[in-house]
C-alpha cells in the first residue's frame, strides 16, 4: 500500500477547466463589438481594434478607438451629472454603490472568466483574488459615501475625474479608481487599457442595472491617444493614473500648470528580503505569491530577492525545487499557477532583459516546462550572479523573472533594498518581530509586508514613494485624493499684495561701504554662508529706501543646502516630542524679539499689521508644535488575522518657495509643518521681503534646531525654484509665491524624478487663516503614508 505522502507525490494533475460558456454567450449577445459608454448609452461602434485572448491568440471582440471628440462628449456628460450625483447625498450614493457591489458578487464568475479570457491570468487568481477584492472595494467605499458628511465635512468632491488604468488588473484597477471617486461625489471618465477592456464593458452594464445615474460613469476605450485627450482636457479636475513610470512622467508634464489634482501609481522593483531566521518554507511560498502571481505583471511584484548570505544556498535550493513544481498552462484550468502574458510585446521585452543577463554572464534558472504552442508564455525564471547595476536588477521587468542577491547584515539589506529609483513595496521575512519592525520604516516604500506578500485591502492605502508615484488608493488617505478642502474655495483670487519694494535692483557685487554690516548671508547647515557667486541684491523698503542686501543664491548654494539637509537625518529620527519642543522654543525666542521682527516687517512691506503678523507666526509655530506628536497613523483591520499599521512618514528633503505677502507668517506657515513631521527643508524666502527670514538665523541658532534642518537661500525665486525642481536629491517642492508660470514650471520640471509638488498657483492664500494655511491637508503634503502589514500567528 503506498503511503498518503507517496500518493500525493506521484499524483498527476488532471485538467480542471472552467467553462467559458456564459462569457462567450455574453460576448455573442453583444455582437462581439462594443461602442463607447457615455451618459449610460452605448455609442455606435467606431474605428475598431481587436481584443485578443493572449493564451491562444483568438479574437474575442472588437472595441472602439475613442477620439478626442468622444472624450469631449464624455466629459460634458460627467460634468452635467456631477451636481446631481453630489446632491443624491451620502446615503443615496451609498445605496447605488452597495448595489454595484452586490451585482459584482452576483456576476463574479462571469467577470472572472471574462477577465481570464481577456488578460491571460489564471482563473484561480481572477476568481479568488481579483473579484473578491473588487466587491470589497465597492462595499468599503459605499461605506465612505455613507459617512462622508460626517467624516469629511470640511471637504467637497473634486468634480470630474479622468482615470487611466493598465492591463495587469483590469477590473481591480477599475474598482480602485471608480469606487472612491463615486463615493466622494465625483463623476468619472474612465479609460481601460487597450489590451483588456472587456470587463469594463461588462461593468458598464452593471452600472445601468445598479441605478448609476446617466453621466456618472463614462467609459472610453482606446489606446494612449484617448489617454492623452483625457489628460489635456480642460473640463477634467483630477487625473488618476496607474501604469508605467514613463507614461506617468508624460502625464505630469502634460498636466503641469493646469490646476488638475494628480495621483500616479507607477512601476516598482520591490525587494523581497529573507533574513536567516525566517521560516524559509513560508518565505518560498511568499515568493511564489510575490513574483509569480499574475506572471509577475504586478507593479508591486517582489522582483528582487535579497537573501541573507548564511541561508542563501539553502533558500535558493528550496526555491528552485518549488519552481520545478509550478504549473503553467491554460489560464482557465483551475490547477494552473501561471497563465499567459498579456501580449507578445511584453514577452519580447522580458526576453530581451533576460538575454541581457545571460550576456553579462549571470546564471539563469528556468524549470523544464513545456510552453503552449500559441499565445504569449514565459517560464518562471531565477537570475543569480547579477550586479546591482545590471539592467535586470534595476529595470521593472514586469514578468515572471526574479533576480536574487545576497546580503550579510540588516543595514546592508536596507541599503540594497533602497538601491532603486522606485519605492512601491517590500517584503520582510524574519521570525524576529523587533528586526522586522526596525527594518520596515527604513525601507523607502509605500507598502511593507512582514512575513506575507501581495496582500491588498480596500481599507489599507496603497501607493508609492519616489518614482513609484504619489497619492494613495484605498483607506482614508485614498479618499482625500478625490476630495478638495472647502477652504481652497475661499482663497482670494490673487495674492493680497503689500506695497511693492520700489526698484528691484540688479545684483551688485558685494563689498561696498557698509556691505559687511548690511548684507545678510545664506544659512546652510546651521551656519551663515557667503553666496557662491559673491553677489548680493539690494532690498528696499516700502518707501523705496535701501534697507539691506541679501545674498544672491545660485545652483551651487542650493546644492550645498541640499547636502546639509541630507546630513541632518537625526531630525527625522528624533522623537515627535523633541521636534515639538524645538518648535515651541523657536516660538519663544521669536516672541522675545517680537518688536524687532515687527519693525522689520513694517520697514520692508509698509504693513500696518506687522505686530499682528509676528503674533500669528508665533501662534502658527505653537500650532504645528502641537501637531508634531498628534498626526498619528492608523491601525487598520483588514480581513486577515493581523493588523496593518499606516504610518505618516516624512518625505525627506523639501524645497520651499515662500510667498511675498506676509513674509514672516508665510515662511513659518510652510516651514513649520514640514519640519514638525521630520522633514528637512531648503527654503527660498520671499524674494521681495527676505529679511524676516534672514533675521531668523539667530533665532534658530538659539532654539536647539539642529544644523541642516532648515537651510535658507535668498535670491531669485524663479531661478532657485527651477534648481529645486530639477535637483535629483529633493523629494518635494512647494511653491506659493503667486506665480502661475513659476508653479507650472515647478510641476513640469518635477516630472524628472517624480517629486511631489504643492503649488499655490496664481491664487492667494490668507496666511492668517488656519483653514487655509493649516490643518490635515497641509500635513498631508508634508508626509506620505506607509502601510505595514503584520499578520499574527505562529
Ligand atoms: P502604459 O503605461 O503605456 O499604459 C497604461 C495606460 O496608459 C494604458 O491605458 C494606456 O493606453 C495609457 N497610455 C499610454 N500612453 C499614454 C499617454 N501618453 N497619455 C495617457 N495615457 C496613456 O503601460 P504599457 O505600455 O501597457 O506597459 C509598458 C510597461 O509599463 C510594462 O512593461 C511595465 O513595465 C509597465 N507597467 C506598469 C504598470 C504598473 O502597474 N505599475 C502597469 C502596466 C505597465
Amino acid at each position: 500500500m503506498p503511503t498518503i505522502k507517496e500518493i500525493l507525490n506521484t499524483m498527476e494533475y488532471g485538467p480542471a477547466p472552467e467553462s467559458t460558456k456564459e462569457a462567450q454567450a455574453w460576448l455573442e449577445q453583444r455582437g462581439r463589438q462594443f461602442g463607447l459608454f457615455i451618459n449610460n448609452e452605448w455609442s455606435e461602434a467606431g474605428e475598431l481594434f481587436a481584443s485578443i485572448n493572449p493564451a491562444d491568440g483568438a479574437k474575442l471582440a472588437d472595441l472602439t478607438q475613442g477620439s478626442a471628440a468622444d472624450v469631449d462628449r464624455a466629459v460634458a456628460a460627467a460634468r452635467a451629472a456631477q451636481p446631481g450625483w453630489q446632491a443624491l447625498g451620502g446615503h443615496g450614493r451609498a445605496k447605488v454603490m452597495y448595489s454595484i457591489a452586490r451585482l459584482m458578487q452576483k456576476h463574479a464568475r462571469l467577470f472572472a472568466v471574462l477577465e481570464t479570457l481577456d488578460n491571460g491570468k489564471t482563473i484561480r487568481e481572477t476568481r479568488d483574488v481579483d473579484l473578491p477584492l473588487v466587491a470589497r472595494h465597492f462595499y468599503y467605499h459605499a461605506g465612505w459615501a455613507q459617512l462622508q458628511a460626517e467624516e469629511f465635512s470640511d471637504y467637497r468632491a473634486v468634480g470630474v475625474i479622468g482615470q487611466i488604468v493598465p492591463w495587469n488588473f483590469p477590473l481591480l484597477m477599475l474598482a480602485w479608481k471608480i469606487a472612491p471617486a463615486l463615493a466622494a461625489g465625483n463623476t468619472v471618465v474612465f479609460k481601460p487599457a487597450e489590451f483588456t477592456s472587456l470587463t469594463a464593458m461588462l461593468f458598464a452594464d452593471i452600472c445601468v442595472q445598479a441605478g448609476v445615474p446617466a453621466g456618472v460613469v463614462n467609459i472610453i476605450t482606446g489606446d494612449g491617444r484617448v489617454g492623452e485627450a483625457i489628460v489635456k482636457h480642460e473640463g477634467i479636475d483630477k487625473l488618476a493614473f496607474t501604469g508605467s513610470t514613463e507614461v506617468g512622467r508624460l502625464i505630469r508634464e502634460a498636466s503641469a500648470g493646469s490646476g488638475k489634482k494628480l495621483s500616479l501609481e507607477l512601476g516598482g522593483k520591490s525587494p523581497f528580503i529573507v533574513f536567516e531566521d525566517a521560516d524559509l518554507d513560508a518565505a518560498v511560498e511568499g515568493l511564489v505569491d510575490s513574483i509569480w502571481f499574475n506572471q509577475g505583471q504586478v507593479c508591486c511584484a517582489g522582483s528582487r530577492l535579497l537573501v541573507q548570505e548564511s541561508v542563501q544556498e539553502k533558500f535558493l535550493a528550496k526555491l528552485r525545487a518549488r519552481m520545478d513544481k509550478l504549473t503553467l498552462g491554460s489560464p482557465l484550468d483551475k490547477s494552473m499557477d501561471i497563465g499567459a502574458l498579456v501580449d507578445p510585446v511584453q514577452k519580447q521585452r522580458i526576453e530581451g532583459l533576460v538575454q541581457s543577463a545571460r550576456d553579462e554572464g549571470c546564471t539563469v534558472y528556468q524549470p523544464a516546462c513545456e510552453l503552449p504552442a500559441n499565445g504569449s508564455w514565459f517560464p518562471p525564471t531565477l537570475i543569480t550572479g547579477a550586479s546591482t547595476a545590471a539592467a535586470v536588477a534595476q529595470a521593472e521587468i514586469f514578468g515572471p523573472v526574479l533576480v536574487a542577491m545576497s546580503f550579510r547584515t540588516p543595514p546592508e539589506a536596507v541599503q540594497l533594498a533602497n538601491n532603486t529609483v522606485y519605492g512601491l513595496a517590500a517584503c520582510v521575512w524574519t521570525e524576529n518581530i523587533s528586526l522586522a519592525l526596525d527594518v520596515a520604516p527604513a525601507i523607502k516604500a509605500g507598502v511593507v509586508w512582514i512575513n506575507t506578500a501581495n496582500q491588498f485591502d480596500a481599507a489599507c492605502g496603497f501607493g508609492g514613494y519616489r518614482e513609484s508615484g504619489y497619492g494613495r488608493e484605498g483607506g482614508r488617505e485614498g479618499m482625500y485624493e478625490y476630495l478638495t478642502a472647502k477652504a481652497e474655495d475661499a482663497r482670494p483670487a490673487a495674492p493680497v499684495t503689500e506695497p511693492k519694494a520700489k526698484a528691484k535692483a540688479a545684483p551688485v557685487a558685494a563689498g561696498g561701504a557698509f556691505a559687511i554690516d548690511r548684507t545678510a548671508k545664506l544659512y546652510i547647515g546651521g551656519k551663515q554662508a557667503r553666496p557662491d557667486g559673491a553677489y548680493s541684491r539690494a532690498i528696499h523698503g516700502a518707501d523705496g529706501s535701501f534697507i539691506a542686501e541679501v545674498g544672491e543664491g545660485n545652483r551651487k548654494d542650493i546644492r550645498n543646502a541640499v547636502e546639509a539637509a541630507h546630513k541632518a537625518t537625526g531630525w527625522t529620527k528624533a522623537t515627535a516630542h523633541n521636534r515639538a519642543q524645538v518648535l515651541y522654543y523657536i516660538a519663544e525666542n521669536l516672541a522675545a524679539r517680537g518688536e524687532e521682527f515687527a519693525a522689520r516687517i513694517a520697514a520692508m512691506t509698509g504693513s500696518k499689521n506687522a505686530e499682528k503678523e509676528v503674533q500669528a507666526s508665533i501662534e502658527r509655530l505653537f500650532y504645528y508644535a502641537a501637531w508634531a506628536d498628534k498626526y498619528d497613523g492608523l491601525a487598520h483591520q483588514p480581513p486577515m488575522h493581523g493588523i496593518t499599521v499606516a504610518l505618516n512618514e516624512p518625505l525627506g528633503v523639501i524645497g520651499i518657495v515662500c510667498p511675498n505677502e506676509a513674509p514672516l507668517l508665510g515662511f513659518i506657515s510652510l516651514v513649520a509643518p514640514a519640519i514638525a513631521l521630520g522633514n528637512r527643508v531648503v527654503v527660498v524666502p520671499s524674494e521681495a521681503h527676505p529679511l524676516s527670514a534672514t533675521d531668523l538665523y539667530q533665532v534658530f541658532d538659539t532654539s536647539d534646531l539642529p544644523a541642516g534642518v532648515v537651510n535658507i537661500i535668498t535670491g531669485s525665486a524663479d531661478e532657485l525654484a527651477r534648481t529645486l525642481a530639477t535637483h535629483s536629491d529633493i523629494d518635494a517642492v512647494w511653491r506659493h509665491d503667486g506665480s502661475a508660470e513659476g508653479c507650472a514650471e515647478v510641476e513640469r520640471l518635477s516630472a524628472g524624478s517624480l517629486k511631489r509638488t504643492w503649488v499655490g498657483g496664481a491664487k492667494g492664500r490668507d496666511w492668517y487663516s488656519t483653514a487655509q494655511a493649516g490643518g490635515r491637508a497641509v500635513l498631508a503634503h508634508a508626509s506620505q503614508v506607509k502601510n505595514i502589514w503584520i499578520p499574527y500567528g505562529v
